[in-house]
């Protein structure tokens, strides 16, 4: 970080890196990036699964510790045994696995969830070593790239209007994206964690959101 006239700023900025093939979530491991995006389309029995079980269960709130064998047995006890969860929990537990397997780890912490409104409507930085964030059905999170930000901001009693250099910044990702966020806990990344927020949900909409985090940080 440098100091000028007592405001702190970036030394440099992280760069977001995107891709199409699910390989570019190893570069999350590169010191340069806060963000790696797998831009992936759901196939429609995918999604139409993800639809179906929002409407069975408005309210999901699921939160679970899984190893990548026991996902989709956790899930389906979970949710039920249905084909739409079957579905849902095989992508899932190919999730859990990649996650895993990036990452060296024996199991996660996995949730998923049913939002009607934004869980957290502010930017922030969250305070993990990396988060997987997918939107299965509706819309999806959004973020600002560090160059877009005033970081020196973050905190604030009202960061919204001001941590951003332009509404116009405001990025976001779609239905489907796999993404990962580095987050403050990161070494090396303090003080770089990506900004995001959750989306405005509109007319009685609903997300399907799942995460999956390192299970101690
Ligand atoms: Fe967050």
């Amino acid at each position: 970080m440098t100091s000028q006239n007592g405001v702190s700023t970036p030394a440099y900025f992280k760069q977001p890196i995107e891709g199409a093939d699910p390989t570019v979530l190893t570069d999350i491991y590169l010191a340069h990036t806060n963000m790696v995006i797998w831009k992936r389309q759901l196939t429609n029995p995918l999604a139409q699964a993800a639809k179906t079980i929002l409407a069975e269960r408005p309210k999901l709130k699921t939160a679970m510790i899984v190893s990548p064998q026991h996902t989709i047995e956790a899930l389906k006890d979970a949710l039920g045994n249905t084909p739409s969860v079957t579905l849902l929990s095989e992508d899932i537990a190919q999730l859990v696995e990649m996650f895993c397997c990036l990452f060296d780890l024996e199991d996660v912490g996995l949730r998923l969830t049913a939002l009607d409104s934004a869980m957290c409507p502010r930017f922030h930085v969250d305070k993990v070593p990396c988060r997987l964030v997918t939107t299965y059905h509706g819309v999806a999170s959004e973020w600002i790239a560090d160059i877009d930000a005033n970081r020196n901001l973050m905190g604030q009693t009202d960061p919204q209007s001001k941590l951003i250099k332009s509404t116009e910044d405001i990025r976001q990702l779609n239905q489907g994206d796999v993404a990962l966020l580095k987050g403050e806990l990161w070494q090396g990344n303090e003080g770089y964690g990506l900004i995001h927020r959750s989306p405005q949900l509109v007319d009685n909409s609903l997300r399907l959101l799942l995460t999956l985090d390192f299970v101690n940080n």
